[in-house]
């Protein structure tokens, strides 16, 4: 379906990351790995969500793509943990890039003095903005920057805003770079690299493994159900929400791409990492054969600054 046949407004995949948090937030508390009580502000059909309740919709979803819903939820929690360390261990910045419905702005308890961008473009921004309750907007260390990443700069942008280049930040690209061209990742990658030169860094990006398209078994755990029908369901459900993904990377790729950018790679893992940390505690450990681990998850330090964050 062409975008412009679509019901989404450039925020179907943004939806779609809302409703995995919607849903994980449904659980009992002593059961849930993540909280977002303002998800359903930005889902279509929330009220069905939440009527159906998290088992019910945790079963359809592993009817659909066995461990998609915990591979969603698995990310924003690492991105959780990896902000909170930061922010306490000397961030001053954050900066959050393809923001869309993420509320870890306010769904944290980070610190005031945090300052916070956040990155995406004007049309999902408006909707999210015209939809957050007036306590939340009117926060004072959130600013938002709208940038489309294939045809803007980011640095303009970010610094017309009141980024601060000496200020140690950290940049998130969570959900992202499978829905954009390699040149505007590079590009974009370049100009987190020269708008902090004069500070340390931590960028965090997620991709999806190039096997997806060339080897789909390869893409999940041992014994998972129809592997390739299953990859190639997961790319045309993004299509037609409008956003088909496009870009895939080994990964060799994402380090030389790092490194040539002054950023040494400190993790690379996916939810075959996540599982015994984040569900295993809370009774959920998928098996095997629901491991879902197609997009990793990257945390990578840069070379420059005198003040590492951590
Ligand atoms: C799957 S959503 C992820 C949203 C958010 N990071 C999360 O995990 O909840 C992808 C996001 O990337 C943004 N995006 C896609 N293409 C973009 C572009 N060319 N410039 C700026 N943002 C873009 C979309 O608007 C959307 O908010």
């Amino acid at each position: 379906m062409a975008l412009s046949n679509s019901i989404f407004l450039k925020d179907g995949t943004a939806q779609g990351v809302a409703k995995q948090r919607l849903i994980e937030t449904l659980a009992e508390p002593d059961k849930r790995v993540i909280i977002d009580t303002h998800a359903e502000r930005f889902v279509i059909g929330a009220s069905f969500v939440k009527l159906m309740g998290h088992k019910l919709n945790v079963w359809l979803a592993q009817k659909i793509a066995p461990g998609f819903h915990e591979h969603i939820i698995s990310r924003t929690r690492f991105i959780d943990e990896l902000i909170k360390t930061s922010s306490t261990d000397g961030a001053e910045q954050y900066v959050i890039l393809g923001a869309g419905y993420d509320l870890r702005a306010h769904r944290l308890n980070l610190p005031s003095s945090l300052r916070i961008f956040e990155v995406d473009q004007p049309e999902v921004q408006n909707r999210k903005r015209s939809k957050l309750p007036k306590e939340l907007l009117n926060s004072t260390n959130v600013t938002y920057v709208t940038v489309d990443f294939t045809h803007q700069s980011l640095t303009k942008q970010l610094v017309d805003a009141g980024f601060n280049r000496r200020k140690s930040t950290i940049f998130t690209l969570e959900g992202v770079s499978q829905y954009i061209t390699k040149e505007a990742i590079s590009s974009t990658i370049q100009e987190i690299a020269s708008l902090t030169q004069a500070a340390s860094s931590t960028f965090f990006i997620s991709y999806v493994d190039e096997s997806l398209e060339k080897n789909p078994e390869a893409c999940f755990g041992k014994g998972y159900p129809k592997a390739a029908k299953r990859a190639k369901l997961i790319t045309n459900l993004s299509a037609k929400a409008g956003e088909p993904w496009i870009s895939f990377y080994s990964a060799e790729e994402i380090e030389s791409l790092l490194s040539q950018n002054g950023y040494s790679v400190k993790e690379n893992v996916t939810l075959e990492n996540l599982n015994s940390h984040y569900f295993a505690p809370v009774g959920r450990a998928l098996p095997e054969n629901e491991i879902f681990k197609l997009e990793h998850f990257v945390v990578a330090q840069s070379h420059f600054g005198s003040k590492p964050i951590e």
